[in-house]
């Protein structure tokens, strides 16, 4: 697909993997709908992106809001490419230190956000998709987020494990069922990457979180992944498969 003047929505857009998306898309040409949280910095770096980005506050778990923002995606055109990178974890052990089972709420609300989230992605996105005409012979692709948790779940991660080996799981489903409306999916599953949250972090755990990375020795950076989503929208092969982004780290159990 080529992404100068394409309409393209990247969502949790106003921070970390999906902001790093939003600017390699702007670069590339597209019309590029930022769709966040009302909390988030989704006005400000859009300001900043400059006048091909836009800002549109929404909760994805909200499918009327969720709906209200792609609406707003397709003023600028068709909508061509979704990134869906709005995403969180939880820790839960599954018995915890003091002996309780683990909460449920919390592994329902990762479920909610994650995995239903990106059901919603899918859905929503693809029917909008699906509606136009095609162009070099593809009418839409959509990329996921999953994460290297999704494979090596590590202790505390059961809802956050979970959430992302259901996206892998819909990726090749999700590829086949869209196949005849020529729309592609593909997943990336991210290693520890240099976002904000990782920030935060103390500078001897940055440290052994860099140790843990085979090759390259560093945490990865959010515009491999915005470079890697780009590169899956553009090559019309890719197709139902999740790729890892990750330095080849494969996750100890903590
Ligand atoms: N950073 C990493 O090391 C890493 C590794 C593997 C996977 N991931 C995944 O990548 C994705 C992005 O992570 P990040 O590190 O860029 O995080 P981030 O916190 O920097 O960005 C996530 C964005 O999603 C938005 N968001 C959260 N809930 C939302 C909701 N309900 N509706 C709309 N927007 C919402 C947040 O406001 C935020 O701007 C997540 O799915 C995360 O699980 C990250």
């Amino acid at each position: 697909m080529r992404l100068e003047g394409i309409s393209a929505a990247v969502t949790g857009g106003a921070s970390g993997l999906g902001l790093a998306t939003a600017r390699k898309l702007v670069k590339a040409g597209a019309a590029v709908t930022i769709i966040d949280l009302p909390t988030s910095q989704g006005a400000e770096v859009a300001s900043e992106l400059g006048e091909s980005a836009r800002f549109e506050a929404a909760d994805i778990t909200d499918v009327e809001q969720f709906e209200a923002a792609l609406d707003a995606a397709e003023e600028a055109g068709p909508l061509r490419a979704l990134v869906h990178c709005a995403g969180r974890g939880a820790r839960i052990r599954l018995v915890e230190k003091d002996g309780r089972p683990g909460a449920l709420e919390p592994f329902e609300d990762v479920i909610q956000l994650n995995l239903i989230g990106s059901y919603n992605a899918l859905r929503l996105g693809a029917a909008r998709m699906a509606k136009h005409d095609a162009v070099d012979d593809e009418r839409g692709a959509i990329v996921l987020t999953a994460s290297v948790a999704a494979f090596e779940g590590q202790i505390g991660q059961i809802a956050y494990t979970a959430s992302k080996a259901g996206i892998v799981g819909m990726t090749l489903c999700a590829a086949r069922d869209l196949a005849s409306k020529a729309i592609r999916v593909c997943t990336i599953a991210p290693g520890i990457m240099d976002t904000p949250l990782l920030g935060r972090l103390r500078e001897d755990v940055r440290k052994s979180l860099e140790d843990s990375v085979p090759s390259p020795k560093r945490l990865g950076d959010p515009a491999e992944f915005g470079a890697l989503a780009c590169n899956i929208l553009e090559n019309p092969y890719l197709n139902g498969e999740t790729i890892r982004l990750d330095g080849a780290i494969r996750m100890a159990p903590r």
